[in-house]
Parts: C-alpha cells; sequence; structure tokens
C-alpha cells in the first residue's frame, strides 16, 4: 500500500553533515526528521526548537530502531560505524540513507547491500554531487550527443582536509577516514562513472603523500592517481588529493568524437562553433567542500520519490553505489602493490 504520511527520519550522528541533512530532508516534500540518535546526551527540547519540529533524542541506536514510527534512517556517523548501523537498520526494516563512504572495506560494502535487499528496504548513499547542477547539465550535454562516443574523461577532486577542517580529528585515521578516494575523492570517481558509465574492466593506482607538516598526522596516503579502462575501450582518470594546499577544486575534462567539455566550458563540432574557443555552459559549479552547499536536498527528495513508487532511487541507489565502491576498493589494492592492474570481477 503507498506511504500516504511523511516518511520520519532518524538521524544517527549529529555532526557536521547531519545538520546540513536535516535541513534538506525537511525541506523535501515527503521527509521530516523526526528523531536524532547520538552518544552524547541531546536535549529534545532543544533539538525540537533548533529544527523547527518535534525530535526525539536517542542516544542508543537499538532504541531508535525500535520505534516503529521511524520509517527512514539516516546515517551520518563515523566510516567504521556504518555498517553496523546499516545492518541492523535494515533488519528493523529501515529504508536508509547512507553518508559516503557506504564502508571502508568491500566486505562490508557487500554485507550492507545485502541486507537491504533481504529484508526489502530501500537505501541512498549520499554521493549528492550526482544530483548537482554542474553533472547534471553535463550529463544532459551527453546525452544529446554533444561530445559524440567518450573515449576518455577525467574528473579529479582536490580539497585539502586538514586542521582547519572540523573532520580532521577523526579522518586522519585509517579507520575511518580509509583513503584518499574512500574519504573524499570518492565523489569524483563516482561522478566520472556517471559520466562513461560504470563498466570498469580493470584500475590501475597509485599513491602518495605531501611532504607538508600540516599532513602529517594521516596515517594513510593522501594523494593518489588511478587510471580506469573500461569494457568498451575508453580510458579514464581520477586524482584524489586531500592534502593539497589551493582553494576546492573539482576538475572534470572529457574528450569525445565530436568535441571536449572541461568543467564549464565546452566545444562540440555539432553546434559549428569556433574549435578555436571554447564555449561556456552557466550552471552552477560544485566549487565548495562545505556540506550546506551540497545538493542533498534534489537527492533525498528522488528517494523520497522512488519510495513513494516502491522502486530503486535513481543514481544514487545501494546497487549502484556499490558498483562505485566495487572501483574504489580495487584501485586502494592496487595502489597498496605499487600500481599493479587491479581486475573488476563483479
Ligand atoms: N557527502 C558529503 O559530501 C559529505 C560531507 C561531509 C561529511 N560526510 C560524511 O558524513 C559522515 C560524518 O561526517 P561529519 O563531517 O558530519 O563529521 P563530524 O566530525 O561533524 O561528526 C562525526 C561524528 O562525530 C560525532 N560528534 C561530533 N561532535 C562530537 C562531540 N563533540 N562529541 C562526540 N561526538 C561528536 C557526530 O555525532 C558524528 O556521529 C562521514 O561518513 C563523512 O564522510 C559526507
Amino acid at each position: 500500500m503507498a506511504h500516504t504520511t511523511p516518511y520520519n527520519v532518524g538521524v544517527i550522528g549529529y555532526g557536521w553533515a547531519a545538520t546540513a541533512h536535516i535541513a534538506a530532508i525537511n525541506a523535501t516534500t515527503r521527509g521530516r526528521v523526526t528523531a536524532v540518535c547520538s552518544s552524547r546526551p541531546l536535549d529534545t527540547a532543544e533539538l525540537s526548537a533548533k529544527h523547527g519540529g518535534p525530535i526525539k533524542a536517542y542516544q542508543r541506536v537499538e532504541d531508535m530502531l525500535a520505534d516503529p514510527a521511524i520509517d527512514v534512517v539516516d546515517i551520518t556517523g563515523l566510516p567504521s560505524l556504518h555498517r553496523d548501523q546499516a545492518v541492523a537498520a535494515a533488519k528493523a526494516k529501515k529504508h536508509i540513507i547512507l553518508e559516503k563512504p557506504m564502508a571502508n572495506s568491500p566486505e562490508e560494502v557487500a554485507e550492507i547491500a545485502a541486507a537491504a535487499a533481504a529484508n526489502g528496504v530501500k537505501g541512498c548513499v549520499c554521493f549528492e554531487c550526482r544530483f548537482s547542477n554542474q553533472f547534471q547539465v553535463t550529463k544532459a550535454l551527453l546525452d544529446e550527443g554533444l561530445l559524440g562516443t567518450l573515449h576518455y574523461g577525467e574528473v579529479d577532486y582536490y580539497h585539502g582536509i586538514g586542521p582547519w577542517y572540523g573532520q580532521f580529528r577523526w579522518n586522519t585515521g585509517k579507520k575511518d577516514g580509509g583513503s584518499a578516494l574512500l574519504t573524499a575523492g570518492c565523489h569524483a570517481l563516482d561522478a566520472l562513472l556517471m559520466l562513461m558509465g560504470n563498466d570498469v574492466q580493470s584500475v590501475t593506482s597509485l599513491s602518495t603523500k605531501s611532504a607538508s607538516p600540516i599532513f602529517k598526522p594521516y596515517e594513510y596516503d593522501t594523494s593518489s592517481v588511478t587510471i580506469l579502462h573500461f569494457k568498451n575501450g575508453a580510458v579514464g582518470k581520477t586524482a584524489a588529493i586531500v592534502d593539497c594546499l589551493q582553494p576546492y577544486y573539482f576538475h572534470t575534462h572529457l574528450v569525445g568524437s565530436e568535441g571536449s567539455l572541461l568543467d564549464d566550458k565546452f566545444h562540440s563540432m555539432k553546434l559549428k562553433a569556433d574549435k578555436g574557443h571554447w564555449s561556456k555552459l552557466s550552471m552552477k559549479m560544485l566549487d565548495s567542500g562545505d556540506v550546506s552547499d551540497h545538493p542533498y536536498l534534489a537527492q533525498f527528495q528522488a528517494f523520497f520519490d522512488a519510495l513513494d513508487n516502491g522502486q530503486d532511487m535513481p543514481l544514487t541507489s545501494f546497487p549502484e553505489a556499490k558498483k562505485t565502491f566495487e572501483v574504489i576498493f580495487a584501485a586502494d589494492t592496487s595502489a597498496a602493490q605499487g600500481g599493479v592492474p587491479v581486475k573488476i570481477t563483479t
């Protein structure tokens, strides 16, 4: 039977991402946050006043999951907790919004996807960049055939995550940070797969780290470059650089049989414009690491709309995001072995 009342969402974790999620969920037409679970004791009255609606505070995930009024669980806590929380939510028959990374190992990601499928619940992974104006416009340009058939593409992530960034306190550890790709570069690799398709045959990756003392606390390599070999013969590249000292930059360069795109500029032979100069696309660029600038609203609206129809959501469902993580884990395996090619087996 169709779900007619709003979807009640219980948020796990109450950090930076959670605050952006709460505002975005409440701004959709179908979701409202009615509970928050944090290991810190939070005050129900304060939470409700701050977020403009009744919100119950929980301190134990199992208590929140036992609440039959909760329809959706939104997991925004530390990555090392994602697997246990997501599997428990699936078993409690709650639909799941899950922040990236889904988890920090391929086994855990597979467990999460399997638990959701076995319990008939749907997932939404926060690869919200897919819903950004920049990548929606870029994808529309590709779908119009203006670049022809792509044979090369690169999407790179440059964002210095140093002590000035709240996550630094846990992101430097291998357990929660994982790798340059898992902690943040995953957005760029995921965007590359959105634009070029996710039929990847093999990957080769190399990693290193900055000599700057600023990034010394990191227990893993904070710069990596991954070459992707697609099954159709195309080639792609993603640099994941979290130890740079420069403005945030999401770099996109696509090359096809009818033209090229560089960020917000393009040339298409089909339009007969001057190949010696770029033409300009007017669109909102992904140019900030601030979660308040991220397109969560469009993504969560698409998730609730898909729940209404009993379907997997477009672009960032568990099965779709799992494919991206399979490529990421293969890339990290390659980098750990000094760049040997690793086949994608799924
Ligand atoms: N999709 C994106 O672009 C994006 C952006 C930011 C974060 N994230 C993801 O969201 C998740 C959480 O990241 P975040 O930036 O919100 O991290 P955060 O450091 O703000 O919060 C992380 C966890 O620490 C807890 N916490 C915060 N302050 C605390 C305190 N004083 N005492 C005890 N616990 C405290 C929070 O409740 C939360 O569970 C991660 O998985 C991260 O990768 C995703």
